[in-house]
């Protein structure tokens, strides 16, 4: 395989270089790509230096069979012709393509034939709140139809890539030394702090991100359910929890539910309150599943459960979902 990333320097392109050598994916040859700031740098890969090329309007995608781009939307949009002119895949982690119908937007565990079906050589991973609940979501859907979804997000800030990392531990250091604190890459600090906004507001009051996970659940699930979201930033490195209230066709014990979340694909159930275990974002930054914790009845529904998740949102939430796309792709023989 001819392997590419777009957007290697950023935090799910460096996701991509651990998920790719950890997971043995069959690589031949892999390309580096990234504007001008990091072209040139030199990342190594399976113990090989391999140099950053500048994403130019260019014949450098050519016999390339997957592109994993993870560059933001502009440059997506701007250069997908550029990368698949040549037959290469590319599985896009903007936000770009998603809801375009003629571009499969796929997590495996819940709907990997999609990817199948691909007119323009795209396929789209979801924005990564939505393929944690998904991946979840899919365990109680086997069951029984979920009609609804309430649900509160608490994000880390290296959702915001690499930069608001470093801004946030650059922020706790400031407060704690007395200096003033710099607010560069979050509308407001977020050390000692909680972001109600994630992305811009729409029309109806819901942010961007919030209608991601409206719109996005519906096109993976191939489903009519209706998703009401809050999305909140939180003073997390790394991991996205979400407390999720469903309500079912038919009511859900917490039996049946743990059943099902504990055989669940994608899916570790972390759910023992005499123990005090239940998931936390601190203590699973770069574990591949989705963790399954606070199971309980829904005091107010009687057709409803909720729950709490916890999964690695550059991870399961961008590098290894796409990567498992193009793994799923190379067992069913549609690629390579
Ligand atoms: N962080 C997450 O948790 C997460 C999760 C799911 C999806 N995503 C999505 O994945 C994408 C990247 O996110 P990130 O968090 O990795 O961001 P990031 O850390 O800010 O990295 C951005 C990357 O894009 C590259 N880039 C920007 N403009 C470019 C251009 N014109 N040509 C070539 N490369 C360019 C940058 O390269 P240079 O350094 O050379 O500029 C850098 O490698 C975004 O679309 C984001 O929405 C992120």
């Amino acid at each position: 395989m001819k392997v590419a990333i777009v957007g290697a320097s950023g935090a799910v392109g460096q996701e991509f270089l651990r998920v790719l050598d950890e997971r043995n994916f069959p690589i031949d040859e892999l390309l580096l790509f990234g504007s001008s700031r990091s072209a040139g740098r030199k990342y190594t890969f399976r113990g090989k230096e391999i140099e950053v090329k500048l994403l130019q309007h260019n014949d450098d995608f050519k016999g390339v069979d997957i592109a994993f781009a993870s560059a933001g939307a502009g440059t997506s949009k701007e250069f997908a012709g550029t990368i698949t002119k040549y037959g290469a895949v590319m599985i896009d982690n903007s936000s770009a393509f998603r809801m375009e119908e003629d571009i499969p937007l796929v997590v495996p565990e819940v709907n990997a034939e999609d990817a199948l079906n691909r007119p323009r050589n795209i396929i789209a991973n979801p924005n990564c709140t939505t393929i944690q609940m998904v991946v979840a979501l899919k365990a109680i859907e086997n069951l029984t139809h979920i009609k609804r979804v309430h649900v509160s997000t608490y994000q880390a800030a290296s959702g915001a890539g690499a930069a608001a990392m470093d801004e946030l531990y650059e922020q706790y250091r400031q407060v704690l030394a007395g200096e003033p604190v710099k607010v560069e890459k979050f509308a407001y600090q977020l050390a000692f702090n909680l972001i109600p906004q994630i992305d811009v507001f729409t029309d109806n009051g819901y942010t961007k991100e919030e209608m991601k996970m409206y719109n996005e659940t519906r096109k993976i699930m191939h489903s009519d359910v209706k998703v009401s979201a809050t999305c909140v930033r939180v003073p997390a490195l790394r991991s996205h929890s979400e407390s999720i209230w469903i309500e079912t066709e038919r009511p859900v014990s917490v039996e049946e539910a743990r059943e099902a979340f504990a055989h669940g694909e994608g899916l570790v159930l972390m759910d023992n309150p005499e123990k005090k275990e239940y998931p936390m974002p601190l203590f699973l930054a770069g574990k591949d599943p989705v963790y399954v914790g606070r199971i309980r009845k829904d005091l107010a529904d009687e057709n409803g459960l909720t729950f709490w998740i916890v999964g690695d949102q550059i991870k399961k939430g961008a590098a290894l979902n796409a990567v498992q796309i193009a793994e799923y792709l190379i067992k069913v023989k549609n690629i390579g």
